[in-house]
């Protein structure tokens, strides 16, 4: 009787639509614009319409750039009853006739909150609002929520976080949900069923290799950020990414930090959200965005994120298994030195050490091919002979021959 009435509970919890994400939305790394990078809270509807637009034009849509997304700063006051409104002044059309002409490019909408009283830049945050506001994000026709963590005092982070999963699953309008906790309560442990990504670590800041100290936080460098990565690959997949930030390219660092930053969130299996100003960029910044054979390593559908194979004077070598028995290889030079690289295949076997891919270039010939610099390289039967330049990458895509 009793395992009858948990059965039925079950499926009563089941059909009502309660405790589940949106399936289907992230089977592959998400791949987007926001806002917070470049502009912080100077933003109106003006910026997101040319944002849309430049998308287009740009290439960025064409190379997979979907979601448009619209960081803090855009709220206005809620309303008597409680709903969230827009800021007037900055989007005097609103927030519907907004999604209205970012849907009409063919893109979609992101919007920002947070679990607390408050957001980080002191907006009205969702707390005991959730439901409101799902319903709200569904009819403006939302379709990402950024559901940021500042002002929670000691709130339990997975029951906030499944509370604001029901409240869009109850709204119906699927919505990709990205957790920003910055990794403060290892959301890769318990947000699989929650969140399509979460944050792993505090906020990108536009260097190579520092970190921004603002009193009570920092932020971070890229290779900082790519460090506080290890250990969280095996938690990440198809529908649930893990989140080091949004990308800096194009931001100030040079061509070859941009590049290498560009590559290895692809190798990371890294959403990939653009934070520049896409207006106005060079066709250095667009040839980075838009390498499409670098984004189809990033959005290879086994998603599963690259493996440091070795580190040696400052020059890693990083592996990324890919479908149909294929891999990715990054030689990634952190130093300011030029790195030799002196790779003798064949002597090599390569072993995930989380999941079931391995290869051995003593038995199996790969044909090689250079993603960023489109040079004939032959095939893994040659030892690879090659320098890479201070903080730039190699990466290569090897296939059977
Ligand atoms: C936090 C987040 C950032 C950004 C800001 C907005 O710092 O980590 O990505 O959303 O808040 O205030």
């Amino acid at each position: 009787m009793k395992n009858k009435i948990s059965l039925l509970l079950c499926l009563l919890i089941g059909l009502s639509g309660y405790s589940q994400k949106f399936e289907g939305l992230a089977d592959t790394p998400p791949m987007g614009w926001n806002t917070w990078n470049t502009f912080a809270c100077d933003i109106n509807e003006d910026l997101i319409k040319e944002t849309a637009d430049a998308i287009v034009s740009s290439g960025m849509k064409e190379a997979g750039y979907e979601y448009v997304i619209i960081d803090d700063c855009w709220h206005g006051e809620r309303d008597e009853k409680g709903f969230i409104q827009v800021d007037p002044e900055r989007f005097p059309s609103g927030m519907k006739a907004l999604a209205d002409y970012v849907h009409s490019k063919g893109l979609k909408i992101g919007i920002y909150s947070d679990a607390g009283t408050q957001t980080c830049a002191g907006e009205p945050g969702s707390r005991g609002y959730e439901y409101q506001d799902a319903i709200r994000y569904a009819e403006w026709g939302i379709d990402y929520l950024k559901y940021d963590w500042c002002n929670t005092e000691n709130i339990n982070p997975i029951g906030a976080y499944s509370t604001m999963r029901d409240a869009l699953y109850s709204a119906g309008r699927p919505v990709l949900f990205a957790m920003c906790e910055w990794g403060d309560n290892q959301p890769w442990e318990w947000a699989k069923d929650v969140a399509h990504m979460w944050r792993t670590t505090g906020d990108i800041y536009n260097c190579w290799n520092c970190e921004e100290d603002h009193g009570s936080w920092s932020s971070w460098g890229v290779l900082r950020i790519l460090d506080m990565q290890d250990g969280l690959r095996e938690y990440a997949g198809p529908g649930h990414w893990n989140d080091p930030d949004m990308m800096e390219v194009g931001n100030g660092m040079s061509q070859s930090e941009d590049r290498a930053h560009f590559t290895m969130w692809s190798m990371l299996a890294a959403p990939l959200i653009a934070g520049n100003d896409v207006r106005n960029m060079t066709p250095e910044t667009v040839e980075i965005l838009t390498n499409e054979k670098m984004i189809a390593i990033n959005q290879d559908s086994l998603g599963v994120q690259a493996f440091k194979y070795n580190s040696e004077d400052g020059l890693e070598t990083w592996f990324k298994p890919l479908s149909n028995g294929e891999w990715a290889v990054t030689f990634l030079n952190r130093s300011d030195e030029p790195g030799k690289v002196n790779f003798d295949w064949e002597s090599k076997k390569i072993e995930d050490p989380h999941f079931d891919y391995a290869v051995d270039f003593s038995e199996v010939t790969y044909s090689i091919e250079d993603i960023w610099n489109e040079k004939e390289l032959k095939n893994t039967k040659k030892t690879l002979k090659a320098t890479v330049a201070p903080h730039d990458v190699l990466t290569l895509r090897l296939k059977k021959s």
